[in-house]
């Protein structure tokens, strides 16, 4: 299966150099049901348009979740410990019964929590950048976003807080020389970052079990599941998911979001001008940065959609990045538009795998953008932003800015 465009998702240099969005264009007009044969020998159906993505999501009898969300990664073998044990990575009826252990860690009163955490260090961050004139807003600032929620969510002090989102970037960054070594072999490499976070949590757990506290980490080892506790392996699972899920998201989100700001400044004035468009503004950001850019998926039976047929046991990439330009979905996707509604993106995902965390990232942005337009606070770049060298998460790691 050779046919179709030839492009290659699994190329990390198409996104470094964000020739993504024309390549995803051609997918979507094309090829949209696309089989990916990559350089890097991952072979994998890619699904463009925005029907078939949300198609996807909602059919999770049909698309399995075992192999984790992300190409190549590590949780590859349906026989992997993570399979059926960490939420993103299990079906039902397991994953029911893991979300109603997970989920109470996010409850209302938590991200209210989250949001005034965060609102103490992000002001902080701001003063700071104020008086300096500018800084790195990727470094100095909207990495408090996720610090806020570790330091509500997981009982840490900041300092811990800074140190597992260290961690967590490079996992996710275990591609780029700015976080790893590179020269070394890459499976091995993320197997490497991934025991560092276990290391991390199997420390907090042995803390947690000796003085249990009102936090995630206590509370699943206090959960159970008919009757019975969490295994080790679950509870480390879940922890890395929640961390990982918090921490490589909101501040790429942050990031992207300011940047779009700087480079449309007249849709900047437009939500200084009127503060009642922050809630259409936060979604335009999430659409236009699809930080998530796709999730993965196992076939479990075979299945035809728009003339290809997917077989049981492929691969198949659900690209958020690309469904979110749908030009059926959104005429003019290419516009950044703060006032757009409506603007049903697919950032958080749909159906039962849907982010939990939703609410505290929604928390975190609102706040950090609000109190940015309070304060009318005017950035400019003041040097090339850097960019994760990755294709599941777009993300910002550098973004020099000048206050004007
Ligand atoms: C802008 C920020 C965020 C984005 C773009 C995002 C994106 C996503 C996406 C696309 C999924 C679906 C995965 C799948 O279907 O396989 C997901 C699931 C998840 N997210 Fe988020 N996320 C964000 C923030 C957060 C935060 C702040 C947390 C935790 C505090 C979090 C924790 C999780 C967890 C635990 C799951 C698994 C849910 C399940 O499998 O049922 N996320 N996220």
């Amino acid at each position: 299966m050779t046919d179709g465009p030839d492009i290659d998702l699994a190329d990390v240099d198409l996104f470094v150099r964000g020739a993504h969005l024309d390549a995803f264009r051609r997918l979507r007009e094309e090829d949209p049901v696309y089989w990916n044969e990559g350089a890097d020998g991952s072979c994998f159906w890619a699904l463009t348009k925005y029907d078939d993505v949300q198609w996807a999501y909602r059919e999770h009898e049909l698309f399995s979740s075992v192999r984790g969300a992300v190409v190549g990664g590590s949780f590859q073998s349906s026989d992997d410990s993570a399979a059926g044990r960490m939420l993103v990575a299990s079906d039902l009826p397991r994953h029911r019964l893991l979300k109603q252990v997970v989920h109470p860690a996010l409850s209302h009163a938590v991200v209210e929590a989250v949001s005034r955490q965060v609102g103490t260090l992000v002001e902080r961050a701001v003063d700071r950048m104020l008086a300096d004139g500018g800084g790195d807003f990727a470094v100095d600032v909207a990495t408090e976003l996720p610090a806020g929620a570790l330091m509500t969510i997981m009982g840490v002090s900041w300092e811990e807080a800074h140190e597992l989102i260290r961690l967590t970037r490079r996992m996710v960054g275990y591609r780029d020389e700015a976080f790893v070594d590179t020269g070394t072999d890459a499976g091995l490499r993320l197997a490497w970052l991934q025991a560092e976070i276990f290391d991390y949590f199997e420390d907090l757990l042995a803390l947690r079990r000796r003085q249990p506290g009102d936090d995630f980490v206590s509370m699943l080892a206090r959960a159970r599941i008919n009757d019975r506790p969490l295994s080790t392996d679950e509870i480390l699972y879940n922890c890395m998911n929640m961390a990982v899920g918090g921490n490589e998201t909101s501040s790429y989100t942050a990031c992207t979001g300011l940047l779009a700001l700087m480079e449309h400044p007249e849709q900047y004035e437009r939500l200084l001008a009127d503060p009642g468009l922050l809630a259409t503004a936060l979604d335009e950001i999430l659409r236009w940065s699809s930080t998530n850019a796709y999730v993965q998926r196992m076939a479990k039976r075979d299945v035809e959609r728009r003339g290809r047929r997917i077989r049981a046991g492929d691969s198949v990439t659900l690209w958020n990045v690309s469904a979110n330009r749908d030009e059926e979905q959104y005429p003019d996707g290419d516009v950044f538009d703060v006032g757009r509604t409506p603007n049903r993106h697919l950032t958080y995902g749909s159906g039962i795998h849907r982010c939990i965390g939703a609410p505290v990232a929604q928390g975190e942005l609102s706040l950090l953008f609000q109190q940015l337009t309070s304060a009318k606070v005017r950035c400019r770049p003041a040097g090339a932003p850097r960019r994760l060298r990755s294709n599941f998460i777009l993300g910002i790691t550098s973004l020099p800015v000048q206050l004007a």
